[in-house]
């Protein structure tokens, strides 16, 4: 990546969580899923997830965490250009969920349009955004990773149900010193592997009818053992890749965010390269796999916790449906 005379800098965060906590003890109390407590914190390290009220979709969700992320920066809804939302759980396929959410806040200057990426998409739309900052186009861009997983899951395969849960949080990206904020990113597809998480239907290839809908063709379908092994393999490289193109080593990141899919693809990683429990951020426990919404969540939560501080050197791993990868080095 050449470097521009501007940065793309992260001028502020917000994130919103549902309030209703679903618990694995629930889970465990429906027999027809024949799960548990313990298989789940075992194989996954979730315990509970968030799930959105029954009036709530995912601009609502982006809404409520961009208002958060306003009123962190101080910046007002007039002064945003650009509005991306990373998610996989639209409020419907068109119009695009920034145009509902462009309309909520009022953001009455801002363009905006949906990233379909799943759990990467935080990633894309953060290295997206700053495309637009970099070159002097735009001046704020909102990027929003939100999603409403609990409505495409299938509620009857318990090897996909108690994966998941809604979030969403959002950064405000304006022009900084070179230096700051993005510093490098790295982005790749293995299209090859993208019947191994998908929801078959409610696009152009199979329209929902009745038959389509028994057979929960229009949920999450996920070969999780592939995902796993392809996920464990490929972060590392991508990692490396971002941090080589920000000229920095493992020694040099203050924390490492992963998307947060599973407790044992987490630690895989971090043992990988030496880094301790305090350099790497899990929210798995608390949040589930909110996709597009588990980094900002997770930026967020260790924020609060002091573990952030300006000038921090942050990894970012995205992975997931498609099978996409993308890592990015901010400073903080
Ligand atoms: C989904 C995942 C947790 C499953 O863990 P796993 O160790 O691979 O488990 P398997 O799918 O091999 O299943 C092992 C056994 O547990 C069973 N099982 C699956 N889900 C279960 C559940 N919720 N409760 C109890 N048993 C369960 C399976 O039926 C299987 O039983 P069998 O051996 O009798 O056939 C894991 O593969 C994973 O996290 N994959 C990656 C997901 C990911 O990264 N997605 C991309 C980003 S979104």
């Amino acid at each position: 990546m050449s470097t521009p005379s501007i940065s793309a800098k992260v001028l502020g965060l917000g994130t919103y969580l549902p309030e209703r906590v679903l618990t694995n003890a629930e889970l465990q109390a429906r027999p027809e899923l024949d799960t548990s407590d313990e298989w789940i914190v075992r194989r996954t390290g979730i315990r509970e997830r968030r799930l959105a009220a029954d009036d709530q979709a995912t601009s609502d969700l982006s809404t409520l965490a961009a208002e958060a992320c306003l009123a962190d920066t101080g910046v007002s809804p007039d002064a945003i250009d650009l509005i991306i939302v990373a998610t996989v759980t639209p409020d419907m396929l068109f119009p695009a969920t920034a145009c509902l959410v462009q309309r909520n806040l009022a953001a009455r200057r801002a363009a905006g349009y949906d990233l379909l990426l799943g759990c990467t998409g935080f990633v894309s739309a953060l290295a997206t955004a700053a495309q637009f900052i970099t070159s002097g186009s735009f001046e704020h861009v909102l990027v929003i990773g939100a999603d409403t997983l609990s409505r495409i899951t299938d509620w009857t395969d318990r090897s996909t149900c108690v994966l998941f849960g809604d979030g969403a949080g959002a950064v405000l990206l304006g022009p900084g010193e070179p230096g700051e904020g993005l510093l490098s990113f790295v982005m790749s597809n293995n299209g090859e592997a993208s019947g191994l998480l998908s929801m078959p239907a409610g696009g152009s290839r199979l329209r929902i009818t009745p038959e389509v809908a028994a057979a929960h063709l229009d949920c999450i379908r996920m070969e999780g053992k592939e995902l796993f092994r392809l996920a464990v393999e490929g972060i590392p490289t991508a990692a490396e890749d971002a941090m080589r193109a920000a000229g920095l080593g493992p020694d040099d990141i203050d924390m490492m965010i992963m998307h947060q899919a599973n407790i044992r693809i987490i630690e895989a990683a971090a043992e990988r390269f030496g880094f301790p429990p305090e350099k790497v951020a899990v929210t798995i426990d608390r949040h589930g796999n909110t996709s597009a919404a588990s980094m900002p969540l997770a930026l967020d939560e260790l924020r609060a916790q002091g573990r952030l501080s300006a000038g921090d050197r942050v990894l970012l791993v995205g992975f997931g449906a498609g099978f996409a990868l993308a890592a990015a080095v901010v400073r903080w």
